[in-house]
């Protein structure tokens, strides 16, 4: 098991580009593989979770060339043209992965089994099982609603209006997705936006999709065609930067080609709101959102209420921020963000164990935390296997008095292949270990 020990380096200074956005990449796979035609993918992340999305759809017959880091040339077979594959399919750490293909294989002609690692095997799935079920999905579960997925061909799917009680991109994708085969119309509604690449992206494979923030709505029966796919960076991977720029004193950091799409960016505003130096340049609209380059300066942070309001558009961010209020004045407060209970660990549990245990004060709740800012201290965390939660900490010990021993850090590698060397060559103090 990997482990790093981090501790405090220069200034964070340079200019970089982060790896491909880690959701756009599962999608530009997944729809090139059921589209007409070839699709060439720019900026794919390879990283270990978008990799076995593609290996998935090798395994059911798709061509997918790699002629490049970054580059993937997909054969689309068709909506229809998809093999059975011969063994289950194994979608390692990512739950996007999982539950997107739950709603796109449920309505193949075919018996097949998705499954995952040990963190993916404890994440809940009724959330797409059971509107999937509403249109005729056939699929079960383990005892507890967790994988792994057995999905049996259903005789056919029907459309849905479904009003998600969640704000997930993955349920409502999953209920789209199936949605693409089945009879008549699906709409889905969420109780707050999220991430609408899904939609997007369909439009951009041609496909006739009503959407706009919270909503979303498609006929079955249409066919894809291939499409050229241009990766932004992805935001969640550059926010680890981001605020290690914001923390250290002296540094002044710029990233570039970054996706600055609001339903992923909540992030900037709360950082803001509690004194950050952050700007963007170069806006341009690209064919996911708009991308630019992000320009931080170090500033000292107070704390804040987080604003309910912000929490989907920063879902992913709340390690990292955990990490920020930690450094910051006076506390920081977290609430409705029951989710991050469920995500690779229980994240509010991983953060506040782990902060404690640099002695920082930290009072949990169901759907947050109090976070008391302070000096926090060298010591020893254990990221649990959330890359997310290793990545956290080794930007906190960047204003830690003494070296932070990180636990079990492999899967960093599946959202930020590169991270310790990149973070290395901007100033950050990481060193791996075995
Ligand atoms: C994602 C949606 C979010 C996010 C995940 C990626 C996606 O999950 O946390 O990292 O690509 O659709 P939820 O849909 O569970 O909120």
């Amino acid at each position: 098991m990997a482990e790093w020990i981090a501790s405090r380096g220069g200034p964070v200074a340079g200019r970089i580009e982060v790896p491909g956005d880690k959701s756009v990449s599962h999608r530009a796979v997944m729809l090139a593989a059921i589209a007409d035609g070839r699709s060439c993918i720019e900026g794919f992340l390879e990283g270990e979770d978008t990799r076995a999305t593609a290996r998935i759809f090798a395994q059911m017959g798709v061509r997918i060339e790699a002629p490049s880091d970054g580059t993937r040339i997909v054969h689309g077979v068709g909506i229809d043209g998809l093999q059975p594959p011969g063994a289950s399919l194994d979608c390692g750490n990512s739950g996007t992965a999982m539950r997107l293909l739950a709603g796109l294989l449920a309505a193949q002609s075919f018996a097949c089994e998705l499954g995952g690692d040990a963190s993916l095997t404890r994440r809940p799935m009724r959330r797409v099982t059971e509107p999937l079920a509403l249109m005729g999905a056939e699929i079960t579960t383990a005892e507890g609603g967790t994988p792994p997925l057995r999905i049996t061909p259903a005789e056919r799917l029907q459309g849905i209006d479904y009003a998600s009680p969640v704000a997930s991109a993955q349920v409502k994708s999953a209920v789209l997705l199936a949605g693409l085969r089945a009879e008549g119309e699906t709409a889905v509604t969420e109780p707050h936006p999220t991430r609408d690449y899904t939609e997007r992206m369909l439009r951009a494979f041609g496909i006739d999709i009503e959407h706009g923030p919270g909503f979303a709505r498609l006929r079955g029966g249409q066919r894809l065609t291939a499409c050229d796919v241009q990766v932004p960076g992805d935001f969640s991977s550059a926010a680890f930067a981001l605020v290690a720029a914001t923390l250290v004193p002296g540094s002044t950091l710029a990233i570039g080609r970054l996706g600055i799409d609001p339903r992923r960016t909540g992030l900037l505003d709360v950082l803001r709101l509690m004194g950050a130096d952050i700007d963007l340049h170069d806006i341009r609209t690209g064919a996911v959102g708009d991308i630019a380059t992000l320009a931080v300066r170090h500033a000292p942070l107070h704390g804040i209420d987080v604003p309910v309001a912000c929490v989907p558009d920063m879902i992913d961010e709340f390690p990292v921020l955990f990490a920020a209020a930690a450094c910051a004045e006076g506390v920081t407060r977290i609430r409705g963000a029951a989710e991050l209970r469920v995500k690779e660990s229980d994240r509010i549990a991983a953060m506040a164990n782990g902060l404690r245990a640099l002695g920082i004060r930290v009072d949990e709740v169901e759907d947050g935390a109090d976070i008391q800012g302070g000096q926090p201290q060298g010591g020893e965390v254990d990221s649990l296997g959330d890359h997310r939660i290793a990545m956290a900490f080794a930007v906190l010990a960047q204003r830690a008095a003494g070296p932070v021993r990180i636990r079990d850090t492999d899967n960093v590698a599946t959202s930020y292949p590169g991270f310790e060397s990149q973070m290395r060559g901007i100033g950050l103090g990481i060193d791996g270990a075995r």
